[in-house]
């Protein structure tokens, strides 16, 4: 099987996947840490610092681009995940902007309120939600199922009652991969009236996101996960942004989305993030086919192109791993059950220190991660947190199948050693 053709082209817009590193040019399969950015996201990067550096709501011409800017970003966010530019909170990333919230619902919690939180989340969806254990509020813990890394839906049921506030959730695991059934988790917290903070970090640069069709209340992104720069946005419905009072200053704005972004926003990145999306749009405009598509309908022809192209990764990433008798796969091991994942892998290797793999690897110009990746849930459920963690491989759409192979030749050949 060859990679498709469209993934060259694309690749060319990536300076970073030419570029050799300590005469190497490397295989990036460092993704779910933060992806490489196409050159039109550093080109509208350098453009706002120059056409735009002002601050908002001024009377000349630098202020009046910024404030353009800004809308136009928020639009941008809005067609990623079909919500409203009203709907659309800017921040420097997807931790702050949890924490900001929680500290807003917690102003409206009352003592034995509850909140439900799962082992499978990153920690930045679990420890915000912990916080508010000081204003009285009652953590319920929901476990994932450590044979296939797929949430305890059951347990949830158990978790939920009429005390429940709120539902925290990722939408996919950033160890194990596993894609959560979301719209699923949602209809059960709403049944006993409790909102969903959803976190969509690492779904964002392989799903299409759809937050109407999801019915959440919540929806958090990090750009730099999904081909932009270091900024995060939160989707917040608007009547549930309406019910919040955020911490602020005085005269900053008193209505959402503004009333909820603290300070001087990082406006070169929020150029970024419109870049990035453009590109996705464009890839669909060019590489699927929708006809006269909408930005929202050539995001989606995106993503089906790509959900297509990772899915050959998938396949070949855990057909490889299979075949070295000294590795685990952690998570669904079967193309049987794609719909419920997204292509980033989680290994151990019988004699083998996660970080000694990583760094055999990187010398060799393989990027991975090893460790918890901050999802202490995943790595304490396991057993595996104080014992290196894992090795992690995720493969985004620029990743070609000629890379996966040479990833899995050098570590066949790296665990030979042992
Ligand atoms: C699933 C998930 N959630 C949250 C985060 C934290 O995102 P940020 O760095 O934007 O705070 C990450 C980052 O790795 C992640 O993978």
């Amino acid at each position: 099987m060859r990679t498709a053709e469209w993934v060259w082209e694309i690749r060319t817009e990536f300076p970073a996947l030419s570029r050799e590193i300590e005469g190497k040019v490397p295989v990036f399969l460092d993704g779910p840490g933060g992806s490489q950015v196409p050159r039109r996201v550093l080109e509208a990067m350098a453009a706002a610092m120059i056409e735009a550096s002002a601050n908002t709501h001024g009377a000349f011409p630098t202020s009046r681009r910024l404030d353009a800017l800004i809308a136009e970003a928020r639009q941008a966010a809005a067609d990623l995940v079909g919500a409203s530019p009203e709907e659309i909170v800017f921040g420097p990333n997807m931790t702050t902007l949890t924490f900001h919230i929680s500290r807003a619902i917690g102003r409206i919690l009352r003592p034995g309120d509850e909140i439900v939180v799962t082992r499978l989340d990153h920690d930045a969806n679990v420890a915000p939600w912990l916080a508010l254990e000081e204003r009285g509020a009652v953590i319920r813990w929901v476990d994932f199922h450590p044979e296939d890394g797929t949430l305890d839906l059951e347990g949830l049921a158990r978790a939920l009652s009429e005390r429940t506030r709120l539902v925290a959730v990722g939408y996919a695991s950033n160890a194990l991969g596993t894609v959560n059934p979301v719209r699923r988790i949602v209809e059960m917290a709403h049944a006993v009236g409790a909102w969903v903070y959803v976190d969509a970090v690492h779904a964002a640069p392989h799903l299409f996101i759809d937050v109407q069709e999801l019915e959440c209340d919540f929806l958090v992104c990090s750009a730099y996960k999904f081909f932009g720069p270091h900024v995060g946005f939160l989707y917040g419905r608007a009547d549930r942004l309406t019910a919040l009072r955020p911490y602020k200053v005085r005269p900053a704005p008193d209505q959402p989305p503004e009333a909820f972004e603290t300070g001087t926003q990082n406006h070169e990145g929020l150029a970024g993030l419109i870049a990035a999306v453009d590109y996705l749009a464009d890839l669909g405009r060019r590489f699927g086919n929708p006809i006269n598509p909408s930005q929202r309908a050539a995001i989606r022809a995106a993503m089906e192109r790509i959900r297509e192209h990772e899915r050959a990764l998938c396949a070949r990433l855990l057909e490889g791993l299979e075949e070295i008798p000294s590795v685990t796969v952690y998570g669904i091991r079967t193309m049987e059950r794609w719909s419920e994942r997204v292509p980033t892998l989680s290994f151990r290797a019988k004699k083998w220190d996660p970080r000694e793999i990583a760094t055999a690897l990187g010398q060799k110009g393989i990027y991975v991660w090893d460790g918890n990746f901050y999802a202490l849930g995943v790595t304490e459920r396991l057993g595996l947190e104080g014992q290196g963690g894992l090795v992690r491989v995720g493969a985004l759409h620029y990743n070609t199948l000629e890379e996966v192979n040479r990833f899995l030749e050098t570590l066949h050949r790296l665990l030979s050693r042992k």
